[in-house]
């Protein structure tokens, strides 16, 4: 099962909501439900709109939330097309924990499986598809500029050089080949972690739908709607804090971003990288006059 992250944190970011009824909710990364379970038994939502692009999880919500309008799509694709206006709206990115225990879906290094990291099951490209037609450059692109790997030649070089004996077909047939050739560096660190992170941004194009969707969802909110996102990635927490800085439609409702607690990190090590930023729609309550009370004085 998939325990939900910051699920706390979450509550407290829609709490402006606890006296309103009637209201519209979207969960744009549905999964298994475990936001929308707690938000439904704690506000008045009357109509709760979803979106995700694991057929799993259509599934698992059809059987479970009978309540819910979900459609199988992207997040991005709702939005261009949704026409409702919304009070509160949840994206918690990237992937489930039954999308990355099964491993036929191929998103773990741990576990051998055929390399696919396609959370849309009907998407064309596989990681593996990347692995073995992407050109140098490009595998160089997607390992530096989505995974972050500070040098990853030597592994591009390998993939360049093995795919011509072999084509890359299993998870663990591309972890032991990156084992190999950078080695351990850091304790508790797999050396495949970034690069499988870089394949899987790039196969489901997370961070390009998450920009794309961000302001056409601040678009949609109602007047006062707020939009929470939680990201598990520093490329996409940029993205989701420099769209909420820029928006001149309203503003970040904390200062800082909203990370889990030690016990939350301790009892779910999933949620170790988690960042939650909301987002509310219209003017930002005004500050206190700090003057006005010595300039009445003064009169
Ligand atoms: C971290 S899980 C969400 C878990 C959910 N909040 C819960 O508590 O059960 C992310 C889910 O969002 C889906 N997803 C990720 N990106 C998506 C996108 N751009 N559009 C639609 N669904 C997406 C994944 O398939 C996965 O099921």
């Amino acid at each position: 099962m998939h325990v939900p992250v910051l699920l706390n944190e979450v509550i407290d970011g829609f709490s402006s909501f606890k006296e309103k009824k009637g209201l519209v909710y979207f969960d744009g990364t549905f999964g298994r439900g475990g936001h929308y379970l707690k938000l439904k038994n704690l506000f008045k939502i009357e109509k709760s709109y979803a979106t995700d692009q694991d057929l799993a999880a259509i599934k698992y919500a059809n059987q479970n939330f009978a309540e819910v309008e979900i459609s199988h799509e992207n997040f991005f694709d709702f939005a261009k097309k949704n026409t409702n206006k919304i009070d509160m709206a949840l994206l918690d990115l990237g992937v489930s924990s039954p999308q990355l225990d099964q491993s036929d879906r191929g998103f773990s290094f741990m576990r051998d499986g055929p390399l696919d990291m396609r959370m849309n099951q009907n998407l064309q490209r596989t990681a593996a598809e990347l692995i073995n037609e992407c050109s140098e450059l490009e595998l160089f692109k997607i390992f530096s500029d989505y995974g972050e790997v500070q040098k990853s030649a030597k592994v591009v070089r390998a993939i360049l050089k093995d795919r011509e004996i072999q084509k890359f077909e299993t998870t663990l047939q591309l972890a032991k080949m990156i084992e190999r050739v950078d080695g351990w560096q850091k304790k508790g660190f797999h050396p495949a972690t970034q690069y499988f992170m870089g394949l899987r941004l790039v196969v489901n194009q997370e961070l390009e739908v998450t920009e794309q969707a961000i302001p056409l969802l601040i678009d949609q909110l109602n007047d006062q709607g707020r939009l929470a996102i939680i990201t598990f990635h520093s490329l996409e927490d940029r993205i989701v804090k420099n769209l909420f800085n820029e928006s001149k439609l309203g503003f970040s409702v904390y200062k800082k971003v909203i990370v889990p607690t030690d016990e939350e990190c301790k009892n779910n090590p999933r949620s170790r990288s988690a960042k939650l930023r909301v987002f509310q729609k219209g003017l930002p309550p005004e500050k206190p006059d700090k003057f006005a009370l010595r300039r009445l004085q003064r009169l």
